[in-house]
């Protein structure tokens, strides 16, 4: 009898055994992953720049990003205000300087959603240290998730040469082993199909390469 139970209860742990083991395998990450910023633990949001379109008199568009947390829960939000000019030239944004070196890496992905009337964003990608214009960004456009929070995303090889919003022809390719400025911007879409303005928020876990 009891060397029955003792029987049952070894194929039990046995199988146990087996199944964590599968799933520790199976959930493991790829080696080339790497968390660039992750909201939901220690990283905030203190080496984020606004990037907005202030400068002339119309398209005077805000950026904010800030920690959002309580007791259960930490994340990040972006919230952007765009008044852009009647043709859609305007952008609100924000980014971080940094070095990372994304070698072995295919694409970043973010772990978001949106709410509002608009949530077409675009990550904004320099490397090299040529953070700044006159130096072309290699830009990316993409949908955020609407209602449930997802995974978006953007394959390095899609990240295309900009000036200003503008698609510029180089041969020039993103360097993903010296990216210095990633950003991220609500775009009033000057040179694309869509036109954006008014709020939109983009709240955010995480960013990550792999
Ligand atoms: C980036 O990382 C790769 C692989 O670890 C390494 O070979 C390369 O030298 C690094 N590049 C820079 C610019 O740090
Ligand atoms: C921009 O690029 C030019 C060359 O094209 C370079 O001389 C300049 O230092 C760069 N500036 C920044 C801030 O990226
Ligand atoms: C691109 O490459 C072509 C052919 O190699 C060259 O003629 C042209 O000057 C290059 N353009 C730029 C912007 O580097």
């Amino acid at each position: 009898m009891y060397q029955r139970v003792f029987n049952i209860l070894l194929v039990n742990f046995i199988t146990y055994l087996i199944f964590s083991i599968a799933a520790v395998c199976h959930v493991s990450a790829p080696s080339t992953r790497q968390y660039l910023f992750d909201f939901t633990k220690t990283d905030d949001v203190d080496n984020w720049q606004e990037q907005s379109d202030t400068v002339r008199s119309v398209g005077m568009s805000k950026a904010v990003f800030v920690i959002h947390r309580n007791t259960e829960f930490r994340r990040a939000i972006f919230f952007a205000l765009l008044n852009p000019q009647p043709n859609g030239a305007g952008f609100a944004g924000i980014r971080a300087l940094g070095m990372y070196n994304l070698t072995g890496c295919t694409k970043l992905q973010l772990y978001c959603r949106s709410q509002g009337q608009f949530n077409g964003f675009k990550v904004v990608l320099r490397h090299k240290g040529l953070n700044d214009e006159p130096n072309y960004s290699f830009e990316q456009y993409f949908q955020a998730p609407k209602d449930e929070f997802a995974i978006r995303e953007l394959p390095f090889s899609e990240f295309k040469a900009y000036y200003r919003g503008k698609r510029v022809i180089n041969n020039e390719t993103l360097d993903i082993s010296q990216v210095t400025s990633i950003g991220i911007q609500m775009y009033g879409g000057v040179y694309q199909p869509i036109k954006q303005k008014g709020p939109a928020t983009l709240e955010l876990d995480w960013i990550r390469a792999e």
